[in-house]
């Protein structure tokens, strides 16, 4: 065995890249079965959990169990592997595959590290969901969790002193709190990189996107750039709105905005309940539909019909029809929290189906997720014919765009006059428009910005410019790129940029942005594609594109889907919409009303824009 890959490695290179090698096809053939057989259990384990949640402990162990053995076989099988890289052996798809089996990661630390580097992790996550506040002003009482507690006054709260008191607070005890640790995280994070075989730890950071670090933050830098003119006319737009609600001493012209009034305004766009009471919508009279009556009397009243609905939906678009074991085998979520009770495919890699769990609540939020969900569960279909290692998204939200995209145009409201679901004419009015557009702007625009301003502090910290804990630099980073300023200036006696980690302490945020991203470029795609969307054309705006029935979209997505991760996302992109490149003209043809609308308001109301 030995003998003969040295024999190949001497032949070597002159023979690299086209022909299939079968002693790597053996080893790919197990490592394929094997892997699968490991992620099942993982699966099962987390169905489990789904169904019986949210902490059955059965599950949770079973999880458990089975990374463990996923990690004990990838370290079994990494110095073949690494081999079989060397040497060069194989075909393209061969070597793919090579290149996806999944590292060791902080695997490769020695014990000790690797012990502190995953109490450290859990620790940073489990701080922020487990610190507790006393409340403003009621130094015995201390039993405020982030989320919800301190999350609902917040939002109800007119009370200045009370804001600011929770501002400071929630980040004395997630920031300051967790300071040491996070710089010990860095470090070590830093060393995983480099024993992982990775010269830049900026490279490492964002290895799932198959882009360099210097690619990525060129990518992002392209983004932010593409964005800012539409960002700062609706941060214009709010810093006014917040200089009405609280006095021009509070919200000086010109400058930054208070973050912590503009987190509470720009946190009502994602109220669950009459979001329109506490959004300055630019037609207040007009308001936002609410389909969720709607859906009761138009006979979507119960999780099966709208499952049905939304599977008519895909096959309209030339999607496979679904079988009614699908739905019948389905079975509802344990948790019917709102916040956390959405319906779900699953995916399989040995066993030869997928499930679907669903949420029994039965309203707009789960309307519009269903059409995510059975995305999804299409992708994974779509998918099965390749090998394991092959399966996966070409970068993590990859398969989450393209449900969001297929539920944007689902809630277009042409389409929810077709169904019925809104009554009236005004749906095709700017007025109407505009406040979708707002809100939707709300939640889109000004999310952009902070997760580039997380993700730009982690390179910095990586390629070693600034160190791990430079309050300071981040502030400067928050300020140019979202416009918000910390209530009293911050040095480097607090430490914030924890206070911000909405995700796991090694998680990137790329990848969403990315996503959100491609969303609106595939949603423009097959919009103006199946001419549902013509620029200049009055009564074919982007906003009001639905798809429905577009039966050349369905094919499109397949092929794409069933590529996997098998090539670079640029090539899938390439396949799904000719073009290699992530771009945000998508993003800004969408909201082009809402920008024009922007810049007559500012000037009527002498808004300044921008800040120093
Ligand atoms: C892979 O394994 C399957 C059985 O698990 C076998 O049928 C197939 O021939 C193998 N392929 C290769 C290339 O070894
Ligand atoms: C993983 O390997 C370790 C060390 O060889 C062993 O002690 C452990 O039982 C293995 N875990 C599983 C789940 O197989
Ligand atoms: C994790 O938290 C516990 C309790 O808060 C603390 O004792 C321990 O030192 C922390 N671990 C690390 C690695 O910081
Ligand atoms: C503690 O403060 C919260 C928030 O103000 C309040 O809802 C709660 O009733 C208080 N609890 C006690 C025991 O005073
Ligand atoms: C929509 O209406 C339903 C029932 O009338 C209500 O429970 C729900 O909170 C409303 N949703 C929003 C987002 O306002
Ligand atoms: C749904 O509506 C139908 C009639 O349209 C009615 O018979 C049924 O009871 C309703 N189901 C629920 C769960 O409200
Ligand atoms: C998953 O789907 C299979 C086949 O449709 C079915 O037999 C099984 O009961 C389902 N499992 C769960 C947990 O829903
Ligand atoms: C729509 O597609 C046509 C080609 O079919 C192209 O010329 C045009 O630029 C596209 N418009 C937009 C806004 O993408």
């Amino acid at each position: 065995m030995l003998k003969k890959l040295l024999l190949l490695a001497s032949l070597g290179l002159a023979r690299a890249a086209t022909e299939p090698d079968a002693t790597l096809a053996a080893f790919l053939n197990e490592t394929n079965d094997k892997l699968a057989a490991a992620y099942d259990q993982e699966v099962l384990g987390e169905l489990r959990n789904e169904l019986q949640g949210p902490n059955d402990l059965i599950a949770l162990l079973q999880v458990e169990i089975a990374n463990e053995k996923l990690i004990n076989y990838v370290k079994s099988i990494t110095p073949r592997a690494k081999k079989y890289v060397r040497l060069k052996l194989g075909d393209a798809v061969q070597r793919r595959q090579l290149e996806k089996i999944p590292q060791l990661g902080y695997e490769m630390l020695p014990e000790k590290e690797l012990r502190n580097i995953y109490a450290l992790t859990s620790n940073m996550s489990e701080n922020y969901h487990n610190v507790h506040l006393c409340a403003f002003g009621q130094p015995q009482n201390c039993t405020l969790k982030l989320i919800p507690d301190v999350q609902q006054i917040l939002h109800e709260s007119q009370n200045l002193k009370e804001i600011e008191y929770y501002w400071f607070e929630w980040r004395r005890c997630t920031g300051l709190a967790t300071r040491s640790q996070f710089v010990a995280f860095m470090e070590l994070y830093k060393k995983t990189a480099q024993l992982n075989g990775y010269a830049h730890a900026e490279d490492y950071w964002f290895r799932s996107l198959e882009l360099s670090g210097r690619e990525t933050m060129a990518l992002l830098d392209g983004f932010m750039d593409a964005l800012r003119p539409l960002f700062l006319q609706f941060h214009a737009h709010v810093r006014g709105s917040l200089r009405k609600m609280y006095g021009e001493q509070l919200v000086p012209k010109g400058k930054p905005y208070p973050q912590h009034l503009a987190e509470i305004f720009l946190g009502n766009a994602f109220r669950r309940v009459k979001a329109e009471w506490f959004v300055d919508l630019p037609y207040p009279d007009v308001g936002l539909p609410n389909i969720t009556e709607a859906l009761q009397q138009r006979n979507l009243n119960t999780t099966m019909r709208v499952f049905w609905h939304v599977a008519e939906y895909y096959r309209e678009l030339g999607m496979p029809q679904l079988e009614d074991d699908l739905y019948r085998n389905a079975k509802p979520v344990a948790n019917l929290d709102g916040d956390r009770c959405w319906h779900k495919a699953w995916r399989f890699y040995d066993l030869p189906y997928t499930n679907f769990s669903y949420c029994a609540l039965n309203d707009e939020e789960r309307f519009f997720n269903m059409f995510e969900a059975q995305s999804d569960l299409h992708y994974y279909r779509s998918t099965s014919e390749q090998p394991t290692l092959l399966r996966e998204e070409p970068f993590p939200s990859f398969s989450d765009a393209i449900g969001k995209s297929i539920s944007l145009a689902a809630s277009s409201p042409r389409y929810l006059h077709k169904f019925g679901l809104t009554r009236g004419a005004e749906w095709r009015d700017l007025p109407a428009r505009l406040n979708r557009l707002y809100l939707q702007g709300m939640r889109v625009v000004f999310l952009l910005p902070v997760f580039y301003v997380l993700d730009r502090y982690r390179v910095e910290v990586l390629s070693g410019r600034i160190r791990a804990d430079d309050n300071e630099a981040y502030w400067r980073l928050t300020e140019e790129f979202t416009g918000a300023a910390a209530p009293r200036r911050r040095s480097n006696e607090q430490f914030d940029v924890p206070a911000k980690l909405l995700l796991e302490v090694d998680d990137q945020y790329a990848s969403h942005i990315m996503s959100i991203v491609l969303q609106f470029q595939l949603y423009t795609h097959f919009c103006n594609l199946t001419n549902q969307y013509v620029d200049g054309v009055d009564d074919k705006p982007l906003d009001l594109c639905d798809l429905s029935g577009q039966r050349q979209v369905g094919p499109r997505l397949r092929r794409a889907m069933a590529l996997g991760s098998s090539l670079h996302y640029r090539e899938v992109l390439q396949e799904m919409l000719g073009e290699r490149e992530l771009s945000l003209n998508g993003l800004l043809s969408y909201f082009q009303p809402l920008y024009e609308w922007l810049v007559m308001q500012n000037r009527l109301n002498g808004l300044e824009v921008g800040w120093t």
